[in-house]
């Protein structure tokens, strides 16, 4: 462990797809190294910025007005040098030349999994801060820009169940999670959805037509059907066509949401997860602590390390599903 003191300046970065509320963990990090006495910069543009040189300086006052702001200030990429040790060797010359002797990187598992590795060659102190809307990290129970996105996903489902009833359509509706459920499964229970289809239960096309005609004998006239977009069941266009073949007397539409669910002001949730975070990430490498990812769990703020963060996997809470499908008679 780092003694008290011996970390001077800090710099925080975001990578990986960006998330709504990353601005304002940012801006918790960059005020509570000023609030420690520590100097802080900002990384442009994540690891690939930081090969680059791409390092500003930041004040209290450089975040002003960020909180309430999607996206990320800072911006973000997923860096195709870093993943290599010339890249990274590029990296730890920079911070050097900087002064920089800790790091906060906010991003998802390829961000920790490159933080792990920069630690393990260059033993350099990093704390992560989960800012996804996958939610899919090990080591919290919500990551950073998850609330905003089903409050995004919900809004549009919402939307979209107008149009269905007054057409009595069958919707199926894709959303992101890369290969993870959690968006869909919590969007399709906080939206009424008929089904969900998620990599973590897999339902097959048989199951899903059988779920379709209850719903027929239930009177239902107008249905939702949310897709994961990973995994084994996802593709919506591709099960849309299969449930039309089979069942020709429904209306089916396909909508993908896609990228509109990155984006947005971050909800009250988020900017406070964020702000947790942001003050504990800084906190944390001030006492010497490195090599993990902070979270929160059960209301407590804890540490994981990177390598557990990154080989573990979150699991869907079963009773999401469980309301679900009573819900959906
Ligand atoms: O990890 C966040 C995420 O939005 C995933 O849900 C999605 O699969 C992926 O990023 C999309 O990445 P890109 O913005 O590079 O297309």
């Amino acid at each position: 462990m780092a003694e008290n003191g011996s970390i001077k300046k800090i710099a925080v970065f975001t990578s990986g797809g960006d998330a709504p509320g990353m601005n304002a963990a940012v801006r918790a990090v960059v005020r509570a190294c000023s609030y420690n006495n520590v100097q802080v910069a900002g990384i442009y543009r994540g690891y690939q910025g930081l090969i680059e040189g791409d390092i500003e300086e930041l004040s209290a006052r450089s975040v002003n007005h960020i909180l309430q702001r999607g996206g990320t200030f800072l911006k973000s990429a997923r860096s195709a040098d870093f993943r290599k040790k010339e890249g990274r060797k590029k990296a730890y010359e920079k911070l050097n030349s900087h002064g920089i002797d800790a790091l906060v990187a906010i991003g998802g598992d390829g961000t920790f999994t490159g933080a792990f590795h920069f630690n393990k060659e260059f033993d350099f102190p990093i704390i992560g801060i989960p800012g996804t809307i996958d939610n899919d990290l090990y080591g919290t129970d919500f990551t950073i820009g998850f609330d905003t996105c089903l409050n995004t996903v919900i809004d549009a489902v919402d939307k979209i169940r107008d149009t269905a009833a007054s057409h009595n359509r069958l919707f199926f509706v894709e959303v992101m999670g890369r290969d993870a459920g959690f968006i869909a499964a919590h969007a399709g229970l906080a939206s009424g959805a008929l089904a969900v289809m998620i990599p973590e239960r897999h339902m097959s096309i048989d199951q899903l037509l059988e779920r379709l005609s209850d719903a027929r004998r239930h009177n239902k006239s107008s249905s939702i059907v949310i897709v994961a977009e990973g995994g084994e069941s996802g593709d919506a266009t591709r099960i849309a066509k299969e449930v039309q073949e089979r069942m020709p007397y429904y209306d089916t539409r396909v909508t993908i949401l896609g990228h509109l669910q990155r984006g947005g002001s971050p909800s009250c949730f988020d900017r406070n997860l964020a702000s947790r975070l942001g003050v504990a990430a800084v906190e944390y490498l001030i006492k010497g602590e490195r090599d993990s990812m902070v979270g929160i769990i059960d209301r407590k703020v804890v540490l994981t390390p990177f390598e557990k963060a990154i080989s573990e996997k979150l699991q869907l809470n079963p009773e999401i599903i469980r309301i679900s499908d009573i819900l959906s008679i």
